[in-house]
């Protein structure tokens, strides 16, 4: 063949490609938008550049949020310089492709600079460091981000508050009084920009366990006393592919959506175990890991109070999995690497396309 008629063949093979994913049927977004939820996933600007990424990005989801852009460490990487340049972009693309923005993260123990982390400041100067960091990020981002993840998982497993620079090494101030730091962050949150949506983010918090007792009694106890926080994010990072573990997702959902917060289902991903070649090792898997998908998108779908289900990034291309398990997992997401619809997709789909939202369970109380 010559160049001109292989350069014939790409193209239209392109497009064969292209308008027979689309017969398939409508998009995420498409039957999310009509069920009045967000599909959201996680991004990494620095891809925007690859034309398969963006196509899928654009086609299926609602919703984007900077995997990693806005924590700590990527936007402030010395004391006197904030880099927006990279969360400008997520929210620039978001804009042109009419989704919405999901902030992440403004306090965590994680993924901080080496200078703030080895700085040794005293609790006083983090504090102003956490007040000021609060208020530059989100009034940058003020009407463009509509829910920040304000603050990211400070609890243990059982429950008790973890150790980390914000809390007692040294923290800012209020070490030993429990959330009192959460909340402090809060309300410095609320005054940055009071029209953005506040929520807590946790992981293996799905079912009722000691952890997810702890998120509830702390927001039970911050809307009882007028702390503002609107919502609490379910990271859902799923390593085991039995619904044992989160088998009480749905009453979870229903306590904290009874106190009038949303729900988020924050950063799904199902992490199958691989071979020593990095494939998926049983081709049972992928069907089990799409009615984990299902379970946990019908247990959002089903109450009205939960708002928005995002999954942390989207194709197993560019995904966490792999390098947090060392290699022992991975394929977690909904799309393989060749940017090919897993069952994990179709079995989202047939959710989003199936179920009736309930009116009644849940509210949804600040609409923006
Ligand atoms: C992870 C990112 O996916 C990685 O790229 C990064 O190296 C570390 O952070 N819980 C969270 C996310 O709240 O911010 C984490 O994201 C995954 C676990």
């Amino acid at each position: 063949m010559r160049l001109k008629e292989i350069l014939l063949l790409a193209i239209v093979s392109g497009a064969v490609a292209f308008f027979s994913e689309k017969a398939v049927g409508q998009s995420l977004r498409e039957y999310a938008d009509q069920k009045k939820i967000l599909i959201g996933a996680a991004v990494e600007p620095s891809l925007f550049k690859e034309p398969a990424y963006v196509a899928t990005l654009a086609r299926e989801f609602n919703m984007i949020e900077a995997e990693n852009a806005l924590k700590w460490a990527a936007i402030r990487p010395d004391r006197g310089t904030f880099n927006f340049k990279p969360g400008d972009e997520v929210v620039a693309f978001a804009k042109q492709h009419k989704m919405k923005v999901r902030g992440h993260t403004l306090l965590w123990s994680e993924y901080n600079p080496a200078w703030l982390t080895k700085g040794k400041f005293t609790p006083s100067q983090l504090s102003d460091l956490l007040h000021e960091h609060i208020t530059n990020v989100m009034k940058h981002y003020a009407g463009e981000v509509f829910a920040w993840d304000v603050v990211n998982e400070v609890f243990e497993a059982d429950g008790d508050v973890e150790p980390s620079i914000w809390y007692d090494q040294p923290g800012i101030g209020l070490n030993g009084q429990g959330t009192v730091y959460v909340e402090k962050a809060f309300r410095w949150a609320r005054e940055a920009d009071p029209r953005a949506l506040l929520f807590y983010n946790d992981y293996d918090t799905e079912g009722l366990n000691p952890k997810s007792d702890a998120v509830y009694a702390m927001v039970k106890d911050f809307k009882r006393r007028g702390v503002p926080i609107d919502g609490v994010g379910i990271q859902a990072h799923i390593f085991n592919l039995s619904t044992k573990d989160i088998a009480d997702l749905e009453a979870n959902i229903a306590r904290l959506t009874a106190l009038g917060l949303q729900v988020h289902i924050t950063e799904l991903d199902v992490g199958l175990p691989l071979d020593a070649k990095g494939q998926v090792a049983n081709a049972v898997d992928l069907q089990r890991q799409a009615e984990i998908y299902r379970f946990i998108a019908a247990a959002c779908l089903k109450q009205a109070g939960c708002t928005a289900l995002q999954t942390w990034g989207f194709t197993d291309k560019y995904s966490w999995v792999p390098g947090f398990t060392k290699g022992a997992k991975g394929a977690a997401l909904l799309f393989d690497k060749a940017y090919v619809a897993k069952p994990a997709y179709r079995a989202l789909l047939s959710v989003l396309k199936g179920r009736k939202r309930s009116a009644t369970s849940g509210t949804a109380p600040r609409s923006n």
